[in-house]
């Protein structure tokens, strides 16, 4: 390995005696030998404990959309812990930020804060029963809504077999087998197969759980067609849509990609960018749905709309509302993926983008995927295989082909050129070691 990892390691080692994995999540145990610790984050780069510094394109799965550290943010964050924490009891700045929100968002006409995505998310499928009095949910093959039993159901694609359809699996042990019969699965862009769906449980089916550019799927983005398809067919049929904006909200567009694709939802959920890293999120809507919170629904959180993450929440949309830095951002993703383009294009290496310019899919096939089946087409061992190279090249994107490469308002000129030596590299020793493995073979 070209890095040096010793601290790392040696901390792993200690860390795997009192933490599971040696780490706080599942997804950031990455191999004994190459899980790192950070020391801190600055702007678009993360420095590890041996001082290795990489130009970060996780995020934190999402939320640096300013850059890590943004002294803007962090002055308000300040300011915030002056009001004093929680109190079982509201503050002004929460009407404030609702404000931001609903400007920002037309669907979003009330709003409830959470502290994750998960919390969000599970509210709102709640909500979204409690209004049609149904139980069942329909979710798209791919989609990730979070760490709560109805939205850990899935289709493990790297096991199908490419026919028929894909087995649906608990993501976890532990989830109940009882909740399976609830979730109902369908393929992105196909409206056809979503309205069979509905047809078919039409006094079942609460809501429709879609995340139009998929943010844990490689960005699998829906034709706009498709998307104002569902939208019909979701009121045709009863059914809410409950557009789950964790990723892309504050994110591909100032109106997430409700704007993007100008579809409303009825219910919709935000959090990663809005606070850029502190914790919070929100679940907000149409105000027939949401007024049913209090009077019937129950809905809460101890640590919910803490003043810290609140006055970060507030100055982080002010500058993604009122600033260039969604414009940044996404200029930055566009010379990304042409400097990626011109290094495999150079080396007859087939491959496309997915997603949005801000938290790109890089696809190893000509054609972008149209859903998460055709991901399995894909040389998705080719990325595997490059990961673990750009990392040692000091370019820190998911091991998993799976995770789109996030981009934040730090990334620079210099961020630029520091990822496309290191991808360059990456990609010409993924392919010597792909030579010499199939020469072994021969
Ligand atoms: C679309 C989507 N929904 C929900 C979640 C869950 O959010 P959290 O990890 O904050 O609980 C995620 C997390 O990545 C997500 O991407």
């Amino acid at each position: 390995m070209a890095r040096n990892l010793t601290k790392s390691n040696a901390h792993f080692r200690r860390a795997l005696k009192r933490l599971p994995l040696g780490v706080a999540s599942n997804f950031r145990y990455w191999g004994d030998a190459r899980t790192i610790y950070v020391k801190h984050g600055r702007g678009a780069r993360l420095t590890d404990l041996d001082d290795n510094v990489y130009v970060d394109y996780r995020m934190g799965y999402g939320p640096g959309i300013l850059g890590y550290a943004d002294p803007r943010v962090d002055e308000a964050a300040r300011a915030g812990m002056e009001i004093g924490g929680v109190f079982a009891l509201s503050t002004e700045r929460e009407l404030a930020v609702a404000e931001r929100i609903a400007k920002m968002v037309p669907a979003a006409e009330l709003v409830r804060y959470s502290n994750s995505g998960t919390e969000a998310v599970m509210a709102g499928l709640r909500l979204a029963r409690a209004f049609t009095g149904r139980d069942d949910y329909v979710i798209l093959e791919g989609g990730y809504h979070g760490l709560f039993d109805a939205a850990m159901w899935f289709t493990p694609m790297d096991k199908w077999s490419q026919v028929g359809d894909p087995e649906v699996r608990p993501y976890s042990e532990g989830v109940p087998l009882s909740t399976r019969g609830f979730a109902h699965f369908v393929q992105a862009n196909d409206a056809n197969q979503l309205e069979d769906v509905f047809k078919r449980y039409a006094d079942r089916i609460a809501c429709l759980l879609i995340e139009p550019i998929m943010g844990n799927c490689l960005g699998i983005a829906a034709e706009p067609g498709y998307l104002r398809a569902a939208r019909a067919l979701c009121d045709r049929y009863g059914v809410v849509l409950l557009i789950d904006e964790v990723k892309t909200g504050f994110r591909v567009a100032r109106g997430g990609v409700q704007e993007l694709y100008g579809v409303h939802a009825d219910l919709c959920t935000f959090a990663k960018a809005m606070g850029n890293g502190y914790p919070i999120s929100v679940l907000a809507g149409r105000e027939k749905i949401m007024r049913k919170l209090g009077h019937g629904v129950a809905h809460g959180g101890t640590y919910t709309a803490h003043s810290v993450s609140l006055a970060a929440a507030e100055r982080t949309l002010q500058i993604l509302d009122e600033t260039d830095a969604l414009e940044t951002i996404a200029d930055y993703g566009t010379k990304l993926r042409a400097g990626m383009s011109e290094i495999l294009g150079a080396r007859g290496i087939a491959h496309s983008f997915v997603g949005h310019p801000s938290m790109s899919g890089l696809y190893f096939a000509q054609d972008p995927p149209r859903n998460y089946r055709d991901w399995k087409g894909s040389d998705y061992s080719f990325y595997d295989a490059m990961a673990k190279v750009l990392h040692d090249e000091g370019v820190l994107c998911e091991p998993d082909s799976r995770e789109p490469w996030f981009v934040c308002a730090s990334h620079d000129a210099a961020c630029l050129a520091d990822t496309l030596r290191g991808f360059e590299t990456a990609v010409d020793a993924t392919l010597a070691a792909t030579d010499a493995a199939r020469k072994v073979r021969a």
